[in-house]
């Protein structure tokens, strides 16, 4: 652990893209709350110290504020934005509002590269978001880049190691950003760049034990990328101690709970408990037909029938969820005060709440690419990994109409079809989502000699980078007329299937 960068929290959205980057830099980071004393920072071995960016203005009298004896333990600093301020202004220069907020590009000149800027172009594209500029700058410190809005866009104390970035080397948007941050690992904090997943792996273990202790852990399996990783991780790290529970809610796929049960129990060989709830999911929706009517029913059902399976259970301290990054909205009050909120997530939301849980989330640091890699450092499949996505409330919102057994098992068959021609022919991994809808609506075709009167499939196959905008993916037309023939021809109760062929806005993924 002699490699860690500390990344110290100060509440901006981008704390963990530093954190990101920093790994991508194969060097072990670590966020740590604003307030951590610097006795623990040297306790851990820190190399290099990261103050992040905030949305507090340091002239705020209750501005978060880190331990001054950071800058006496003899390690490298780099303030980012808010973090360059409170550095600033901690080390005796002072800081003013800027008369308009900086917000978004700007051109930054490089004065002097030292060694933040080896390599770096002399002007780049710049990202910025700050309402506070540095008036006059601490003694020992000297500009080494500007914008045309501030003077001192970055500064740098070159013999005592400490550096300040008025802009976000973090983001996307910053011309060789990581190339920066880069610089200030390897050539200023001495970091030689050789951790990898596998480390990461090693050390999420260890954290994972040290927090739960000899307690007992409880974690809702979907089967999904998310949850099957935090299984496996958390399977690893405390083996029986995690307890998985995969609810049955009648409105899995084809053979969805079977294939989670042979991964899991006999592959992992994980702790796993089937709750077979589907009579009380489906007699629960029987005649509702309004789909958020639908979504409550299986969110509440959900919450209750697991909340049974802990009571039956008894003895559980811990709640494990394989919440991401981006699931995590940083919230900061207006005072200052960083604080974590979990999205309130459509699935099981308010559960660990009401339960008295704590909550281990493993994977809160991660983005998916890296939860894809983690898994499959911890040897999950490509079937699981590169899963399309899949709702919560599964097939409850596919079933248009009332949710009966005969529609859900014509769906299930004719989505199992789709799944396996997308899947033969490449295209599962290369769209966003493929699925089926069952059409409660009946049209007239012929088979035969005789005239039938079925329902309707409607396939719905988009590409999409995150979900928020989609697209109707242009498949080869022999490839879409071999699942309408297959449909048809092998799913009893289906004669005609249509392709949706709308965009997201202003449809949605889902039909509910
Ligand atoms: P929409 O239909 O809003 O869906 O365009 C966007 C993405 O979210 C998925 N989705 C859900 N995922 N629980 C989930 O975990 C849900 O309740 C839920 N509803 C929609 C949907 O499949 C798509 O990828």
């Amino acid at each position: 652990m002699s490699q860690a960068i500390a990344v110290l929290d100060f509440g901006s959205q981008y704390t963990q893209v530093i954190a990101r980057r920093i790994r991508e830099c194969h060097v072990y980071s670590r966020i740590y709350p604003y307030a951590t004393s610097a006795s623990e920072l040297r306790a851990d071995g820190v190399k290099g110290i990261i103050l992040s960016g905030g949305p507090s203005s340091v002239l705020a009298k209750d501005a978060p504020s880190p331990d001054r004896r950071l800058f006496e333990l003899g390690v490298p600093v780099l303030g980012i934005c808010y973090g360059l301020q409170l550095m600033g202004k901690m080390l005796g220069g002072t800081v003013e509002p800027t008369r308009q907020r900086e917000y978004g590009d700007s051109l930054l000149t490089i004065r002097k590269k030292g060694k933040l800027f080896h390599g770096i172009k002399p002007t780049i594209h710049v990202w910025n978001s700050h309402g506070d500029q540095m008036r006059s700058l601490p003694d020992g410190f000297s500009t080494i880049a500007r914008t045309e809005n501030s003077d001192y866009a970055a500064i740098a104390d070159e013999e005592r190691r400490f550096y300040g970035l008025q802009f976000h080397p973090e983001v996307f948007h910053t011309e060789q950003g990581t190339d920066i941050i880069r610089n200030y690992l390897y050539r200023i904090c001495g970091c030689k760049g050789a951790w990898s997943m596998a480390e990461y792996l090693e050390t999420a273990v260890e954290r994972i034990r040290a927090e739960v202790g000899s307690e007992r852990v409880i974690l809702g399996l979907s089967g999904g990328v998310d949850s099957s990783v935090a299984a496996a991780l958390i399977h690893k790290a405390i083996g029986e101690q995690l307890i998985c529970v995969f609810v049955d809610n009648g409105l899995c796929r084809l053979n969805e709970r079977e294939a989670v049960e042979k991964l899991f129990r006999e592959n992992f060989k994980l702790n796993l408990r089937v709750a077979r709830a589907a009579n009380v999911f489906l007699s629960r929706l029987k005649g509702v037909t309004n789909p958020e009517q639908k979504r409550k029913i299986i969110g509440r059902t959900f919450i209750q029938v697991f909340e049974r399976e802990v009571k039956r259970l008894g003895n559980i301290a811990f709640l494990a969820q394989g919440t991401l990054y981006p699931d995590v909205i940083e919230s900061v009050s207006i005072e200052g005060n960083p604080a974590a909120l979990i999205k309130s997530h459509h699935n099981v939301g308010g559960l660990p709440k009401r339960m008295k849980l704590q909550l281990v989330e493993p994977l809160r640091e991660l983005f998916k690419d890296e939860v894809r890699r983690l898994g499959a450092e911890l040897g999950l499949p490509k079937e699981v990994l590169w899963r399309q996505p899949f709702p919560g409330p599964g097939l409850g919102v596919r079933v248009m109409g009332e949710i009966t057994r005969p529609r859900l098992r014509v769906l299930r068959e004719a989505d199992a079809i789709l799944l396996q021609e997308m899947k033969k022919s490449g295209y599962y991994y290369k769209v966003w989502q493929s699925f089926a809808v069952f059409l409660p609506v009946h049209t007239v075709g012929v088979m035969g000699d005789e005239r039938t009167y079925e329902n309707v499939i409607a396939l719905r196959i988009v590409e999409s980078i995150d979900a928020m905008t989609a697209d109707w993916a242009r498949l080869p037309h022999e490839l879409l007329g071999r699942i309408s023939n297959r449909i048809i021809n092998e799913v009893k109760g289906i004669n005609r299937v249509v392709l949706d062929i709308s965009s997201k806005p202003p449809s949605t993924i889902e039909w509910e």
